[in-house]
């Protein structure tokens, strides 16, 4: 079966470059992190993420998936090692076209505000003038299929329903980089597909380059071009899969039995890196 699937092994360095000519949104330099107690939660790291990617990291916990987000939405600085960003360093981010958005697991809304407001928030931060905010605080809640709703408070939403307003207020700065920590970790699997369906297609649209975080296998194959295998003891990539199926993507793709290929592979590879990261690891 795996001659069948298009997946790159994992080399001993674990050195990931870019499978195309496509330029590098950013770029991870032997980045490692030792945190202040002496935890050494990143082995270094080295990994590049090309524009328009949608790479997702999977693997037990405590493997350093959060942290090699955060270190990528520059929330942490690395201990070692460092980061780029379309090429330069973290001051660029934020202009036009260098745009970043997290979102988080839960879905962070102030509870006393409107849908409409909570989306607003971003644009209030950097002082937009309303005449200019309010259609893209529209349009970024029609996107997400809410707009009969942004008038309503986050207590009268379903959870599902809550993350797409979260995932608006991303959107609503029209970011070119979306960083996601296990957004639709605590929702139904019906609810999580149809929410993929709607990132996958909308990731495809705007040529967002996403960096995404699961423990669903399901949902990093539906959703990936790449997957990052990680393993603890200490956080490192494990492995990488190129998913090698057209975007967008849709039910037929996970109805195909090259999907079901790609899961089982992805499930011993987690299996192996889960034996990987018991007892200390590798190193
Ligand atoms: N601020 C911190 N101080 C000390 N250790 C930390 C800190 N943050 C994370 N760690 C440790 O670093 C390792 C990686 O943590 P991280 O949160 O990145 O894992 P994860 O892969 O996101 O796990 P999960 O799947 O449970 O979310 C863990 O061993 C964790 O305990
Ligand atoms: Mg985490």
């Amino acid at each position: 079966m795996a001659a069948l699937l298009p997946v790159e092994t994992f080399d001993e360095r674990a050195k990931q470059t870019i499978a195309d000519d496509r330029p590098p949104a950013v770029e991870v330099l032997s980045a490692e992190k030792v945190f202040a107690n002496g935890a050494r939660g990143l082995a270094p790291i080295d990994l590049a993420i090309a524009e328009g990617e949608f790479l997702t990291l999977i693997g037990p916990s405590g493997c350093g998936k959060s942290t090699l987000l955060k270190l990528i939405a520059n929330l942490i600085e690395p201990s070692d090692g460092r980061l780029l960003w379309w090429r330069g360093d973290f001051a660029q981010v934020g202009k036009e076209g260098r745009r970043l958005a997290f979102v988080f697991q839960e879905p962070t809304l102030m509870p006393w505000a409107r849908v409409e407001a909570n989306v607003r928030l971003p644009l209030e931060f950097a002082n937009m003038p309303r005449a200019i905010a309010d259609p893209k605080v529209a349009d970024a809640i029609a996107r997400v299929g809410l707009s009969a709703f942004n008038r309503h408070f986050p207590r009268q939403l379903s959870g599902g329903m809550k993350m797409r307003v979260s995932i608006a207020r991303a959107l609503v700065t029209n970011p070119n980089l979306l960083l996601m920590d296990e957004p639709f970790g605590a929702l139904d699997e019906f609810t999580r597909n149809r929410l993929d369906d709607d990132l996958v297609n909308l990731s495809w649209e705007r040529k967002l380059t996403t960096v995404f975080v699961t423990h669903s296998i399901y949902e990093a194959v539906f959703l990936s071009t790449r997957i990052i295998v990680m393993a603890a003891n200490p956080g490192r990539i494990f492995r990488v899969m190129t998913i090698d199926h057209p975007q967008p993507r849709d039910q037929g793709f996970r109805d195909s039995p090259q999907f079901s290929a790609y899961c089982r592979e992805l499930s011993t590879w987690l299996a192996e890196a889960s034996l990987q990261s018991a007892g200390g690891g590798q190193k």
